[in-house]
């Protein structure tokens, strides 16, 4: 029948405890590789940010975001006392910009929107500087540092330099690969005459990090910076003596090595691309044949949102093509055994490449209806699959619910591979460094309570996963209980926050930095 048919597919999405385990131990190996040479499966590229914030920096700052599901624009004004007020406006990235013939006709959209925003927010600024520009009156002050968050792999050559290794999430312009990303932008920016210069190039995960460490006041400094969105990756504080690809080089370039610290952009959507220890389903396998990367980003595919909808969708699609299991059968149809294939209309989501959103995984979470009214509906609606009996939302429910259960857990390995990594599980001394984290006054209400403040391992999390799929986090703290690493006393330490559009404002406290670093230098 069809509960067992759905219990089958639902059981090949388990990643019981010793997968689990067994994957950490993998992504410890390849973090370490990662840090010894270039070209291996966790890129851990240097980001050059040596220190996190503190929450008594303060200016005004400008950012711009690409790479999530909007194109952001902000301005971020920090007060110095962990706040900030943030002003921004948002759009979708036009899709035909995403996969264009050259890169040249995204970038200038960017600077366009950045124009808009200028014109919108800060008028009086703009005009000025561009009246004092004709009569070259204009001061270097005027202009505003931008912190650019571009959310894929780039090779960082320095704070506001990095070349691009890879597009991911759907990206496809190949003209752009090997290219300086903030040379680009600012090319754009200079031709519509804009106050703005591309201080710092940031990727989304360390924004997290960074704004995460300003307005979380723990007292060992923010651990992690990850998202769960539409892609996923993390970024951590690492010991730089142990970058070595980094540190061996003759010139070992201009950062600052006073912390001892750095941070490293893992890009671990492509950890264990080799599938090792990844599990493999066959929805996975088709999912991965189809997309513009096959063979790449092979733990993203398996988690983030971009694709978790596209692994429903095939295997609902698997169950609904058998005509011998009677999913989504139109029960007034007079031979309901007989698999008709009009019963669904060719346009329906179910019918078409990533025609089913990962919202629907959320959707079927969070539906506590009867006869689960709310997934009934929503399949009609969205997708066009009218003849749903309870039984078949019952299945989708089961095989959404699986898919989101391992892609928490597989979110769980790398961050328990990182919080075991970097010894924040030892016990914590009251030895404290100068600089990098500073112990903060002010605690937020937001920690257990039972763990004292020192042995906190705090993480900074963003995305439209973590953020709207229900028990995302409970899933992911019982598969982090499961390492014995780690264990209840362990998991219980780590604490999770979510550092909401996080990055605009990291990106900014990097352009800060970035800023004083140019001066000190001076
Ligand atoms: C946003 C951040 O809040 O979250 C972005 O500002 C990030 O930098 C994004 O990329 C991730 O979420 P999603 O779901 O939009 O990919
Ligand atoms: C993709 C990108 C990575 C980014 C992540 C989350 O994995 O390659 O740079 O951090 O998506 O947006």
């Amino acid at each position: 029948g069809l509960a067992q048919e759905a219990k089958r597919v639902a059981d090949e999405f388990d990643f019981g405890p010793d997968a689990v385990r067994k994957a950490v131990k993998e992504f410890i190996r390849e973090m370490d590789e990662g840090l010894q040479k270039e070209g291996t499966e966790l890129s851990q590229i240097p980001t050059y940010v040596t220190a996190v914030p503190n929450g008594t920096e303060k200016g005004l700052y400008m950012a711009v975001d690409l790479g999530g599901t909007n194109f952001r624009v902000c301005s971020i004004q920090l007060h110095g006392n962990t706040t900030f007020s943030l002003t921004q406006s948002k759009v979708p990235i036009p899709r035909e910009l995403m996969v264009a013939k050259t890169s040249k006709e995204l970038f200038s959209f960017l600077a366009k929107q950045i124009e808009e925003f200028l014109k919108l927010h800060h008028e009086d600024h703009f005009t000025g500087y561009l009246r004092r520009r004709q009569t070259g009156e204009h001061k270097e002050e005027e202009i505003f540092n931008l912190g650019f968050t571009f959310s894929f792999p780039v090779q960082q050559i320095g704070i506001n330099k990095g070349l691009l290794m890879r597009w991911t999430k759907g990206f496809d312009i190949q003209e752009a690969v090997g290219q300086d990303v903030c040379a680009l932008l600012q090319t754009e920016i200079d031709a519509l005459h804009l106050p703005v210069r591309v201080a710092a190039l940031v990727n989304d995960t360390v924004g997290t990090l960074m704004a995460r460490s300003y307005t979380s006041p723990g007292k060992t400094g923010t651990l992690l910076g990850a998202i769960f969105g539409t892609g996923t990756n993390g970024a951590y504080v690492e010991k730089l003596d142990k970058v070595t690809k980094l540190t061996s080089k003759a010139d070992v370039g201009a950062y600052d090595k006073s912390t001892g610290d750095m941070i490293v952009n893992t890009e671990w959507g492509s950890f264990d691309n080799s599938l090792r220890t990844l599990p493999n389903t066959p929805y996975d396998i088709e999912l991965d044949a189809k997309s513009v990367n096959p063979g790449i980003q092979m733990f993203e595919k398996r988690i983030s949102g971009m694709f978790l909808g596209e692994i429903l969708r095939l295997a609902l699609l698997g169950l609904y093509n058998d005509p011998n299991i009677p999913l989504f059968r139109d029960e007034n149809s007079a031979q309901n055994d007989v698999h008709s294939t009009t019963q669904i209309h060719p346009g329906s989501g179910l019918m078409k490449q990533w025609g089913i959103d990962t919202s629907l995984l959320s959707i079927c979470a969070g539906d506590q209806s009867p006869g689960y009214r709310v997934i009934r509906q929503t399949l009609d609606n969205e997708y066009g699959i009218s003849a749903v009996s309870a039984e078949d939302a019952e299945t989708v429910r089961e095989i959404a619910a699986a898919i989101g259960r391992r892609a928490a857990r597989l979110s769980a390995v790398a961050i328990a591979a990182i919080v075991i990594e970097t010894g924040r599980l030892k016990p914590a001394t009251t030895e404290q460094k100068d600089g990098v984290n500073p112990p903060r006054g002010n605690v937020e209400s937001e920690g257990k309570g039972d763990v004292p403040e020192e042995e906190v391992i705090d993480i900074g999390v963003d995305g439209s996963l973590v953020e709207f799929y229900p028990g995302f986090e409970d899933h992911v703290r019982q598969a982090l209980r499961e390492v014995e690493e780690i264990g209840t006393e362990g998991e219980k330490r780590v604490r999770i926050g979510i550092a909401k559009d996080g990055s605009g404002v990291g990106a900014a406290l990097i352009a800060l930095v970035a800023g004083r670093v140019a001066d000190d230098t001076d």
